[in-house]
């Protein structure tokens, strides 16, 4: 199969060209001018980006958490996702304690299996990493689940000690693998929420009022000391302010491999909608919560500044009716976790290139490149060049759409960015080469997504 992608302007991490693309057997074949070459399908893309596929290397497709599931799975999820021009995922795996490592990465292939849209690779969320299970760890990078996820919040759940995370990160840094830190400290986090709960604290915004920015410094902190010490490099989850920023600033300053991403929803939204009347404010109930406005432009200095190198959704939609509700007399009831995939290319061309804060060849770093070099996928994926796979996504930099639950794809009953109007959006999105989003259409397969195994940190 040949398809050929007239006129389209070509942009990459660093160009920025008009060209012809032939696309055969699911790679880029040819780039040039004026391409004569005959072909199965020729798609034109005058005016139109033609841009790599996103990244989205933070997801959470039916995640455990709290008594209930995240609402979208491997297929609703990714079929959202290339929706908006994301063409790979990196998901979450869990381990559950005790579980072998291998055990619970084969557990989240039976998840995935015969269901995505797009592609995909697992990092593994590790609960507890005894040396006896250290052999895992190298074999699983071995077969290209070369990340995993920490947590230092979450007590009795998810957290683990200073020791496993430097036991982590030694192996892990070793064998070509990287930790991927949620950092925050939960245990002074729970002392404070335990004292908002005696004094009748319970509604939604005291999710946020209990976690600190101090908190995630700390934790940040902490997370880049004991990388130090391991000799590993680390990479920062979901950073959400000013004050967390300001601890990778300093660790990059020195030179030390610490790398970090932040999210649409840091971007864009902010603590008052906490004070929204009722129960509402659990909409954004997501951990790290929502922060005051003024740390917005603080991260994005830090992305156009290359201290924070990767934008991600974490998206890990669930239920406002039904599993939000949970937590109605009690917010630490409320799952934690927001949806976000969906819209991610579209907010951050709206915000970042229509908004003047960023260049479109940054707008593609950030969305796809980086993330592809740093977990293993560069270049695979992450470019538009010769031999790359045909993860291309043409782009409408002028049309303006309306975010709404009332037309969007990801299986859940709100937005979080409900009635915001963006500009840039994904109008044809090929995923190697098959066409699987077409006039806001998805023509895929479920199915067709294949996992990614990825190669070893190469900084
Ligand atoms: O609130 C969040 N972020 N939920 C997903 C789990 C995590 O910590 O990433
Ligand atoms: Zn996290
Ligand atoms: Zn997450």
């Amino acid at each position: 199969m040949k398809t050929l992608i007239k006129n389209g302007n070509v942009v990459t991490a660093v160009d920025n060209y008009t060209a012809d693309l032939l696309i055969e057997d699911g790679k880029v074949a040819v780039i040039g001018n004026k391409l004569a070459m005959d072909a199965d399908r020729f798609i034109d893309a005058s005016g139109k980006l033609v841009i790599p596929g996103g990244i989205d290397p933070h997801t959470h497709m039916e995640l455990p958490f709290g008594g209930t599931f995240s609402s979208d799975d491997f297929r609703t999820g990714t079929i959202a996702a290339a929706h908006g021009g994301t063409t790979t995922i990196i998901d979450f795996a869990v381990q559950s304690h005790g579980e072998s490592l291998i055990q619970a990465v084969d557990n989240w292939h039976k998840k995935a299996e015969g269901k995505t849209a797009i592609d995909y690779g697992f990092h593994l969320i590790t609960t507890d990493l005894p040396d006896e299970r250290v052999p895992e760890m190298r074999q699983l990078i071995n077969e290209g689940v070369m990340s995993f996820k920490l947590f230092m919040a979450y007590p009795g759940v998810f957290l683990v000690d200073d020791a496993t995370i430097y036991r982590a990160m030694k192996n892990a840094g070793a064998a070509g693998g990287l930790i991927c830190m949620h950092a925050e400290n939960g245990i002074v986090i729970n002392e404070i929420i335990k004292h908002a709960l005696a004094e009748g604290k319970t509604a939604p915004k005291y999710h946020a009022l209990t976690r600190p920015t101090k908190a995630e410094a700390e934790g940040v902190h902490r997370a880049i000391a004991i990388a130090e010490m391991a000799e590993a490099p680390v990479y920062i989850v979901h950073l959400s302010c000013a004050d967390a920023l300001e601890e990778v600033r300093e660790a990059r300053d020195l030179g030390l491999p610490a790398y970090a991403e932040t999210c649409p929803q840091y971007l864009f939204l902010d603590y008052s909608l906490y004070e929204r009347e009722g129960f509402e404010g659990a909409k954004w109930v997501m951990t790290p919560p929502l922060r005051e406005k003024w740390n917005q432009d603080k991260l994005w200095q830090g992305l156009a500044g290359n201290d924070l190198q990767v934008i991600s959704t974490d998206h890990c939609p669930f239920c406002f009716k039904e599993q939000k509700e949970m937590g109605r007399d009690d917010f630490t009831k409320i799952p934690n976790g927001g949806p976000g995939v969906e819209h991610r290319m579209s907010l951050i061309y709206n915000g970042g290139v229509v908004g003047g804060r960023i260049n479109v060849n940054r707008f593609v770093e950030l969305t796809s490149t980086a993330a592809a070099k740093i977990f293993g996928l560069f270049p695979r994926k992450g470019t538009v060049a010769v031999g790359s796979d045909a993860d291309i996504v043409i782009f409408d930099p002028n049309e303006e759409v309306t975010i709404s639950s009332a037309t969007h794809h990801m299986n859940v009953d709100y937005s979080a960015y409900e009635g915001m109007k963006v500009r840039g959006v994904a109008k044809t999105v090929l995923s190697r080469g098959r066409v699987i989003i077409e006039d806001g259409k998805y023509t895929g397969k479920p199915g067709d997504g294949e996992f990614l195994r990825r190669g070893t940190f190469s900084g």
